[in-house]
């Protein structure tokens, strides 16, 4: 799905020189590095405050305990997700609120977050997946108007933009996560936290060290979760990089959305009109709400050598953790969710993908088709 090997041999002198700068200041926790690493993560996504944290997990329970979330809170997510957006309430002791997708984007439905919204409600969480952000304005607007925190997960979206802005800094909270597959990766896990509100910045930053400004005296219960300094100075070496990355994301996109363009069987992804899409993920779906099918396309893909997957198969909602717990979580209708789980299916997205290996690709899905004419 990812050629990471790829992408580090093109970079690898910047990558190799940032590792042994580190090994000879043997400067690994916090220090210049990560000091650096903000100031530069700050500046590229127009200046909005940022804490590097242990990963992207992280820096949404920080968030959240910055917040105040704890036990009868409710926190307002997706269900189409990766799980980390609802773990992070419910280790707090909060109440998971799954609402339902906008079937175009796969991010949260503002009509259906403002059904679910009570006077518990204590954060929404819009999570901009696949690498375009949900439709924040409508959100932004429920939640100041309940006094609402919200909290944009942006861990598969740095560099995306709403209406001309970067995602993950519009909302009181960002977070993002550099996992190493992620559209800017470290070398091991990684995350930040963004915000424009300095004070919120600050005691996410006291949260994360311990509860401490000055060692041995912590002021609130807090938790170690720093970014180390060797995944800070690989990232500084791979962060000018990343509106390249990026480009070449958006080319391969639009190179899959031509070659695929005359199967009916399946729909590329749609664009939102309201900012840019940074294709973390070429997430196609094949129509028919028939999970069956769609495995049966990705069985034929693997026997033609070709990866695929299925982000995400089985809705939070529905997981063990909370269909086997009735009181663990709360939601509301699913009719687009239970359908995207059903018909997704992630095609090999990556910075070093070739235009032979797309053809494949395309040939591969229109050969699968062809043959159940
Ligand atoms: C949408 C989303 N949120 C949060 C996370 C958690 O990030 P991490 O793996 O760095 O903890 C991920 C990572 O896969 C993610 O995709």
């Amino acid at each position: 799905m990812v050629d990471l090997r790829g992408q580090y041999l093109r970079i690898k002198d910047e990558v190799d020189a940032a590792i042994e700068r580190v090994l000879d200041s043997t400067a690994f926790i916090r220090g210049p590095e990560l000091d650096a690493f903000e100031a530069e993560l700050s500046a590229a996504l127009g200046g909005v405050g940022a804490l590097g944290v242990a990963n992207g997990t992280d820096a949404l329970q920080i968030a959240f305990m910055a917040l105040g979330i704890g036990p009868g809170d409710e926190v307002i997510a997706p269900s189409f997700t990766f799980v980390a957006t609802a773990e992070a309430a419910g280790l707090l002791g909060a109440t998971p609120v799954f609402a339902d997708i906008d079937p175009d984007t796969f991010t949260l439905d503002p009509d259906r977050v403002a059904e679910l919204v009570t006077d518990r409600t204590k954060a929404i969480v819009p999570v901009h997946l696949f690498g375009q952000c949900a439709d924040l304005d409508p959100l932004l607007e429920l939640a100041c108007a309940r006094n609402i925190a919200v909290v944009e997960d942006t861990a598969q979206a740095i560099g995306a933009t709403y209406k001309g802005r970067a995602a993950g800094t519009l909302a009181g909270f960002g977070t993002l996560s550099f996992f190493p597959s992620k559209n800017l990766g470290c070398y091991g896990d990684g995350g930040a936290i963004l915000s424009p509100i300095p004070e919120w910045l600050e005691q996410a930053r006291l949260i994360s060290n311990h509860g401490s400004k000055k060692k041995y005296h912590n002021e609130v219960v807090g938790v170690n979760s720093r970014l180390d300094a060797l995944q800070a100075a690989i990232l500084r070496a791979k962060l000018p990089h990343l509106d390249a990355f990026t480009a070449a994301r958006q080319l391969a996109a639009d190179r899959y959305d031509e070659r695929l363009a005359d199967i009916e069987a399946i729909e590329v992804p749609k664009r939102a009109s309201w900012g840019s899409h940074v294709f973390h993920q070429y997430t196609i779906r094949v129509r028919g709400n028939d999970a069956a099918q769609r495995d049966a396309l990705m069985e034929h893909l693997q026997a033609e050598g070709i990866p695929s997957y299925v982000y995400y198969p089985v809705p939070l909602h529905l997981l063990p953790i909370y269909r086997d717990h009735a009181d663990a979580c709360r939601s509301g209708d699913m009719t687009h969710t239970l359908r995207a789980a059903n018909e997704v299916l992630s095609l090999p997205m990556h910075t070093e993908l070739t235009e032979s290996e797309q053809d494949q690709v395309a040939e591969a899905i229109r050969a699968f088709f062809r043959g159940q004419a």
